[in-house]
């Protein structure tokens, strides 16, 4: 049985104090989280150090917003793979449509990255997604499984089903998104599922971690997870307070433990 993924970004949000108490705050449900739920959180990389430590003796994954695929030199303000490991990063996030909109971040980019994570032993946390304009002239999948297909150019087969994809339709990300409705999002999933399969076969496509993003809150997280295709959620806004993030953890602890009969 796949395990149900729940995890946040904070994207460019709270200071060390407020990372604390977002921890603190978590800890005890992360701790007895069932073994169907991965936990995740990714911090601004100045806080990465001591959220691993908070949660070293817990199932939750931190990871880091990006980074460069160059291990050292003269790169001044990027943070090297190197690095993130260093910090206890395990996972790293490439390509969110705030990076590539905001920061030049290109599919060619987003590749260089995926496999030097790979190479360093981070997982890959890719995010793909169609603009506005491309949901209107009706060319979101061909939008997004091109860009999964250039993120995994030239990894090694072994290695595929370790990148993890989120579909974050940029049309849905942050305060003026629209969430995808179920069938948007698993019809979006469905087809890089299918893509996947074609170019890698049929176990790496089901064995491989499908997650949506963009404005997943508490009204809509539960039908998105049912869906066949979406094997997690990843949530800006709806996570930053603990007490939105604890909710997300409960809803899909609920579904893994009709599931899932191992203990912790
Ligand atoms: P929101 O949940 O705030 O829309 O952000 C989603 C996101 O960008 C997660 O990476």
């Amino acid at each position: 049985m796949k395990k149900i993924w729940v995890g946040t970004s904070w994207k460019m949000n709270k200071t060390g104090e407020t990372a604390q108490d977002w921890a603190n705050a978590v800890s005890t449900s992360v701790k007895n989280c069932n073994a169907g739920v991965q936990p995740f959180v990714i911090p601004p990389f100045p806080y990465i150090t001591n959220v691993v430590s908070h949660f070293s003796d817990t199932k939750m994954k931190v990871g880091a917003q990006n980074m460069c695929w160059q291990d050292e030199g003269a790169f001044t303000g990027e943070v090297s793979p190197v690095m993130l490991k260093d910090c206890g990063a395990t996972l790293v996030e490439i390509g969110h449509s705030e990076r590539r909109g905001l920061f030049g971040e290109s599919d060619k980019t987003v590749n260089q990255k995926v496999r030097a994570a790979l190479k360093h032993g981070l997982t890959p946390l890719v995010c793909v997604g169609d603009s506005a304009d491309e949901k209107q002239w009706g060319v979101s999948i061909e939008s997004v499984v091109r860009q999964v297909k250039i993120a995994l150019f030239q990894v090694p087969l072994a290695q595929v089903s370790q990148v993890i994809i989120a579909y974050e339709p940029i049309w849905a990300i942050g305060e003026n998104g629209t969430p995808a409705t179920n069938e948007e999002a698993e019809g979006v999933h469905q087809a890089i599922r299918e893509a996947l399969s074609r170019q890698y076969g049929e176990p790496i496509a089901q064995d491989m971690t499908l997650l949506y993003g963009g404005s997943v809150n508490l009204d809509n997280a539960s039908e998105l997870l049912d869906q066949p295709n979406i094997d997690g959620v990843f949530v800006g806004r709806t996570a930053w307070q603990a007490s939105g993030y604890l909710e997300l953890l409960s809803i899909a602890q609920s579904k893994a433990n009709s599931t899932v009969k191992e203990p912790c």
